[in-house]
C-alpha cells in the first residue's frame, strides 16, 4: 500500500516534471530585490509650516499641505527657482554637528517600500525623472512583481550617513520582512550611485556579520563613487549645474544649496583614491589636494564646508569590504573631470577649466574601481567586477551589460 502510493506520487511528480519542462513553465524564481538610490534619487515632499522669511515675493511661507519637491519641473521656472533652492537648504548646526531643514520647512521622503518612488523621481512621469524604471521593468517581465519582490529604499539623499540612523534601522526592517515575505528567501541590494557608499555603510556599521549571511545573498553597485568623486570639488567651489539628473539648472543658482547638502562632503574625494600629489583643483597662488583641503574650504570662503568634511567625509573610513558577495558595476570611457583650474581672479565663483580622466562622467574610475581592492579580502565572499565601456552614470541604468549582472546576481547565475 505504502509503496504504491510512493509510486503514484513518484510517477506524478515525474509527469510534473516533464510537463513543466516541456513548457518552460518550472521558471527559477528570483531572489527579493531592495534598490538603494542615490544622490537625487529619492522623491522628496516639503510642507511649509510658516517660514520666518522667504527670499523673494512670489515664494510662498506656510502650505497646507505636502507638494512635491523634488523632483517638480515645475520649480525651475525663473524666481520659483528661487524658492526651491531656499527649501531643499540643510542648515549645519556646528554644535551638533548635524543639519536641520529650513526653519519653517517639513521634508518627507514618499514611497518607502514601494518600486515607484524609485522607478520615477517625478510624479508625472516625465522622461527626466525615469530612474530604476528599465531595471524594474526587465524584473517585472522576468516575473517579478512591483512592492513584493521588488523593492525601493529611498531616503533623503540631502544628508550623509550619519544622519540618517532612522532611515538605517528602517532599512534594516525592511530587508528582514522582505526575506520572511518571500518565503525566507536571502535579499540582493541593488544600489546606484551614492546608494552604493550609503549601503556599504549599512554593512558595516549597522549589522554583523551573523545577520549579513542569513539575509543578503549579494550586494550589486551599479556606478558606485565608493571614495568620491572630483564633480564635489566644483560643486564646493562654484556650483554645479546637476546635468547628472538630465536637469539643467544655473550652477550659481544652486551653489548655497549644494554646499548645505552633507552629502557632498560624503561624497568629496577621498585619500584612500586620491594621491596627496594628485592635484584636485589648482589656482595662479595654490594647488589644492587631498592634503590641503581646510585651505581648500577657506579660500572659497566657506569655514562650514570644513566642519562638514569632519564630520561626513570619511564616514567610510578606509573603505573595507561589506562581507557580503559583491557584483560591482561601473561604466567607463566618459571623459569625468580629474582636476579644475581657475584663471587669476575667476576662483572661486566661475566655472573652472576642467582635465578630463576616465569615468562614467560622473565618478572618476580610480573611485568607482575601488571594489577591486576586496577580491580575497572580503571575508571569504565573492567580489565580481564588470566595467561597461562608455556607460555614463545615469545610462548605466538601462544599459544591457548592467541589467544582465543584476540578472544573474538575482537568479544566482554568478
Ligand atoms: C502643513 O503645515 C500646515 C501649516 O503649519 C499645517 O496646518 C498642516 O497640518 C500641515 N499638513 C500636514 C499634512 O501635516
Ligand atoms: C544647535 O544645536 C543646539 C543643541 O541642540 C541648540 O541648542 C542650538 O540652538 C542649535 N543652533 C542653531 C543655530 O540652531
Ligand atoms: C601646482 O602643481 C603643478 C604640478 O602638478 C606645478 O607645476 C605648479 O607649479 C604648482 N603650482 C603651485 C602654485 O604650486
Ligand atoms: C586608514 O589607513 C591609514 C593608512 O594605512 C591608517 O593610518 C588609518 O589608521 C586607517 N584608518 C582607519 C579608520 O582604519
Amino acid at each position: 500500500m505504502k509503496t504504491t502510493l510512493i509510486t503514484i506520487l513518484l510517477i506524478f511528480g515525474a509527469i510534473e516534471a516533464r510537463w513543466f519542462g516541456k513548457f518552460g513553465r518550472q521558471q527559477p524564481k528570483g531572489l527579493p530585490v531592495i534598490l538603494v538610490p542615490g544622490d537625487g534619487g529619492s522623491q522628496l515632499e516639503a510642507n511649509l509650516t510658516g517660514k520666518p522669511t522667504v527670499v523673494h515675493y512670489v515664494c510662498s511661507k506656510q502650505t497646507a499641505d505636502y507638494f512635491d519637491l523634488w523632483l517638480n519641473l515645475e520649480l525651475f521656472s525663473p524666481l520659483v527657482i528661487d524658492c526651491w533652492t531656499d527649501n531643499m537648504l540643510l542648515v549645519f548646526n556646528e554644535t551638533t554637528g548635524l543639519s536641520d531643514n529650513m526653519p519653517g520647512v517639513d521634508i518627507r521622503v514618499p514611497g518607502f517600500g514601494t518600486s515607484e518612488s524609485v522607478e520615477w523621481l517625478d510624479k508625472s512621469k516625465a522622461s527626466q525623472g525615469r530612474y530604476f524604471f528599465d531595471i524594474v521593468d526587465s524584473m517585472v517581465s522576468w516575473g517579478y512583481r512591483r512592492g513584493k519582490d521588488v523593492i525601493g529604499a529611498p531616503f533623503d539623499w540631502r544628508r550623509s550617513p550619519n544622519e540618517l540612523n532612522d532611515y538605517f534601522i528602517q532599512l534594516k526592517s525592511l530587508i528582514e520582512t522582505t526575506y520572511r515575505w518571500n518565503s525566507n528567501q536571502k535579499i540582493v541590494l541593488v544600489g546606484h550611485s551614492m546608494g552604493n557608499p550609503m549601503s556599504l555603510y549599512f554593512l558595516n556599521n549597522y549589522v554583523d556579520q551573523a545577520w549579513k549571511d542569513k539575509y543578503i545573498n549579494s550586494f550589486v553597485s551599479l556606478a558606485a563613487p565608493w571614495a568620491g568623486s572630483m564633480q564635489i570639488v566644483r560643486l564646493f567651489a562654484s556650483g554645479y549645474n546637476m546635468n547628472y539628473y538630465r536637469v539643467i539648472l544655473p550652477p550659481s543658482h544652486l551653489r548655497a544649496m549644494q554646499r548645505s547638502f552633507s552629502s557632498s562632503a560624503f561624497l568629496f574625494p577621498s585619500p584612500v583614491a586620491w594621491k596627496p600629489h594628485e592635484v584636485l583643483a589648482s589656482t595662479p597662488e595654490k594647488n589644492y589636494t587631498v592634503s590641503n583641503i581646510q585651505e581648500f574650504f577657506t579660500d572659497i570662503n566657506y569655514l562650514t564646508g570644513w566642519e562638514q568634511y569632519k564630520q561626513a567625509a570619511r564616514l567610510n573610513g578606509n573603505l573595507t569590504a561589506p562581507g557580503v558577495p559583491v557584483h560591482c558595476v561601473y561604466g567607463t570611457g566618459v571623459p569625468t573631470p580629474e582636476s579644475f583650474s581657475w584663471k587669476a581672479g575667476y576662483f572661486p565663483d566661475y566655472p573652472p577649466y576642467e582635465v578630463s580622466g576616465d569615468g562614467d562622467g560622473t565618478v572618476n574610475k580610480k573611485s568607482a574601481t575601488v571594489c577591486a581592492n576586496w577580491i580575497g579580502n572580503n571575508q571569504g565572499k565573492r567580489v565580481t567586477v564588470h566595467e561597461v565601456f562608455q556607460a555614463d552614470h545615469m545610462a548605466i541604468l538601462k544599459h544591457p551589460n548592467a541589467i544582465e549582472v543584476v540578472r544573474k546576481a538575482i537568479f544566482q547565475e554568478i
